[in-house]
């Protein structure tokens, strides 16, 4: 009750805040009202806001500005956090790394929000529930935590702790946010940061692009789950390139992009409503020659391997 009252009061700053704004025009050094607003058509709209069933309703026709992002200690999901925190959005944050947390905390407190979980334990589902609750709701449901690792010699363990971030954990933390947005049943915003790593098997790390194609396709599934269900929950599937973080931190990559420029271009994508946004151009045309080249010839090629050496690494 406390937090529905919080967000009326919010809600109606910003309200007579536009009302100023938009309804003054200086002509000829005289303020001018606009007849519509003279007339009374805005305090009718405040009082229509005001009668509206809940503050979940009013900040997605309004507002549409919290967002959680899965995995923002480090990398493209802490980049992007920041571009939100500077679009002056309220910004959930969640990651294992707790004082990698804090330090996004105090660049804006009040408006950034903190969850330490673990999305391969079975508890990070209640954790995200948590989190949505201390929000008052969430409109965008980023999910950018996820690993990959070089394994040309196919350790199991390495493929089985990837296989269980990248698709239990995904599944797991998605799943519960989907079931949050179709509660609230004012659609809202999924997006997950995939990879071009899942357009094709890639021997140099075969889960790792395995786990991303499973990505790609279950976001697919869950955008048409959403319009049988008539949901109205929108989906964004980024696919980045290689990018400079914590990920590719051994070896030498072509094409490297700087994670702030990928944040910038995700933030733009999922602002734009993107069904599926390939990180960048080039990359885009890397994609596309790499769909035209025949099984035969793919399996073939050995794409990021090293024959001597040993995998290169996975996007
Ligand atoms: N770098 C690239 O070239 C590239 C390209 C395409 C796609 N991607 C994808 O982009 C995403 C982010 O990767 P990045 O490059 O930014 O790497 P990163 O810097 O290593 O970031 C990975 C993030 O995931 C979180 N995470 C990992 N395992 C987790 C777990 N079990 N529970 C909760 N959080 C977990 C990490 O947080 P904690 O360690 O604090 O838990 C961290 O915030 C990944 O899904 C990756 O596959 C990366």
């Amino acid at each position: 009750m406390g937090k529905f009252k919080y967000n009326q009061e919010r809600i109606f700053r910003h309200i007579v805040s536009f009302r100023q704004n938009s309804s003054i025009r200086h002509l000829g050094g005289r303020p001018f009202r606009h007849p519509l607003i003279a007339s009374g058509i805005c305090p009718l709209f405040v009082a229509f806001v005001l009668t509206l069933p809940t503050d979940k309703t009013l900040y997605l026709y309004f507002l549409m500005k919290r967002i959680i992002i899965t995995g923002a200690t480090s990398g493209i999901g802490r980049e992007t956090a920041l571009q939100y925190i500077s679009d002056g959005w309220t910004v959930g944050v969640t990651g294992r790394r707790a004082e990698l947390l804090k330090r996004l905390e105090v660049l804006a407190p009040g408006r950034v929000y903190t969850k330490v979980m673990d999305i391969c334990r079975e508890d990070a589902a209640d954790r995200l529930r948590e989190l949505i609750g201390e929000m008052g709701g969430m409109d965008v449901y980023l999910h950018c935590a996820g690993i990959g690792f070089r394994n040309p010699s196919l350790d199991a363990k390495t493929e089985l702790d990837t296989a269980r971030t990248n698709t239990e954990g995904f599944i797991r933390m998605v799943t519960a946010a989907f079931d949050h947005l179709k509660r609230q049943g004012t659609g809202g915003h999924i997006a997950v940061i995939s990879s071009i790593a899942g357009t094709k098997g890639l021997g140099a790390a075969p889960a790792y692009s395995a786990t991303k194609r499973f990505q790609n396709t279950y976001i697919d599934a869950l955008d048409q789950l959403s319009r049988a269900q008539r949901l109205g929950i929108t989906f964004t599937d980024i696919r980045p390139g290689f990018v400079d973080t914590d990920l590719l931190k051994q070896g030498h990559y072509p094409m490297l992009m700087n994670p702030a420029d990928v944040a910038r271009r995700i933030f733009h994508a999922v602002g734009s409503r993107k069904r599926v946004a390939v990180i960048d151009g080039r990359y885009r045309l890397l994609v596309a020659i790499w769909r035209l080249i025949p099984r035969l010839l793919w399996e073939r090629m050995p794409v990021g391997i090293d024959r001597k050496k040993g995998a290169k690494t996975q996007p």
